[in-house]
């Protein structure tokens, strides 16, 4: 085998971001927006994407270099050509280096036989992150390789949720390290007011996983925009994301939060089937730019 092309999906959050960096619940879900990473034998390391082709390079494929790098323990890799594509736009909380770094994973694995399972992939892809972004939990590289509806830490699969699902991004970069920092200082600073509101968060997931269970879109809707304030208190939100939550909200989605880090970024609505359109059209009315999706059990595969 010469050529591979491997892709996995990015990653909404219903419950328990940030929280979860303490080891509290989340549940996470592989959305239907993925990122593809086409791998070939060659004498010489190149990457390329719309970011522009290079050799090996942690300024630009920080995530990349990594895996080719902790990969060339593993097999005798002298030489890779690597070209990326993805539907997941970058920084923007929807799990995007997750994907690019399973996705590359899993594509030099089968190149280059190195006889990892998924439970494998999704570790070292943890660790990957972990080494680039400071902390990291395992929820993001963990959905991304496996698909589905996951409650962790216990990385449950759940049924998938059959809803709408909009996503609005604000196009404001967002740092997941530096919020996850911004975050573990409030926490210093005032353990007594923000341990409470993780575990709260927490609870919120065990809460919302019977919900999903027996789908119940209201109450995991209730449960969302709760949770949603509880985000607001810790920091993460933003004026822009502020826009986008009510803007759905208000168009009849079942709740509207934050996904992933904050700060910028996304936000995600649940919204019945006929109501996509809707709300996509209030999120984008609001200045974002709005993208329907849907859960997927699809995690990392191999493309044809
Ligand atoms: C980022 O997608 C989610 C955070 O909880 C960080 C993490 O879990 O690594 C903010």
């Amino acid at each position: 085998m010469q050529t591979i092309t491997c892709s996995a999906p990015g990653k909404i959050y219903l419950f328990g971001e940030h929280a979860v960096v303490y080891g509290e619940s989340a549940i996470c879900c592989a959305v239907d927006l993925r990122t593809q990473v086409r791998a070939s034998l060659s004498d010489t390391i190149r990457i390329s994407s719309v970011l522009g082709d290079t050799g090996l390079d942690h300024d630009r494929y920080p995530y990349v270099s990594s895996v080719i790098e902790k990969m060339s323990e593993m097999a005798d890799i002298k030489g890779i050509k690597l070209r990326i594509d993805s539907d997941i736009p970058v920084g923007s909380g929807l799990g995007s280096s997750a994907a690019v770094t399973i996705a590359t994973i899993q594509a030099l694995n089968l190149l280059f036989g190195c006889g990892l399972g998924p439970e494998d992939i999704a570790t070292l892809g943890h660790s990957i992150e972990r080494r680039i972004q400071g902390a990291a939990s395992p929820t993001d590289t963990y959905v991304s390789t496996m698909g589905g509806v996951v409650i962790v830490p216990v990385k449950k699969k759940l049924n998938i949720i059959d809803c709408g699902i909009v996503i609005g991004n604000t196009g404001k970069f967002s740092s997941t390290r530096q919020l996850v920092s911004n975050v573990a200082l409030l926490k210093k600073n005032y353990p007594q007011i923000i341990d409470p509101i993780l575990s709260t968060i927490g609870r919120i997931s065990i809460t919302g996983e019977e919900l999903v269970i027996k789908q119940e879109y209201g109450s995991i809707g209730e449960l969302m925009n709760i949770n949603q304030g509880l985000l607001d208190a810790i920091g993460v939100s933003s004026p822009e994301l502020a826009d986008l939550i009510f803007a759905a909200r208000s168009a009849g989605a079942y709740s509207a939060k934050i996904t992933g880090a904050g700060g910028g970024g996304c936000m995600v609505a649940l919204t019945q089937l006929p109501d996509v359109e809707k709300v996509a059209s209030a999120i984008t009315r609001a200045g974002g730019e709005a993208i329907i999706t849907r859960i997927t059990e699809h995690g990392v595969r191999v493309e044809h």
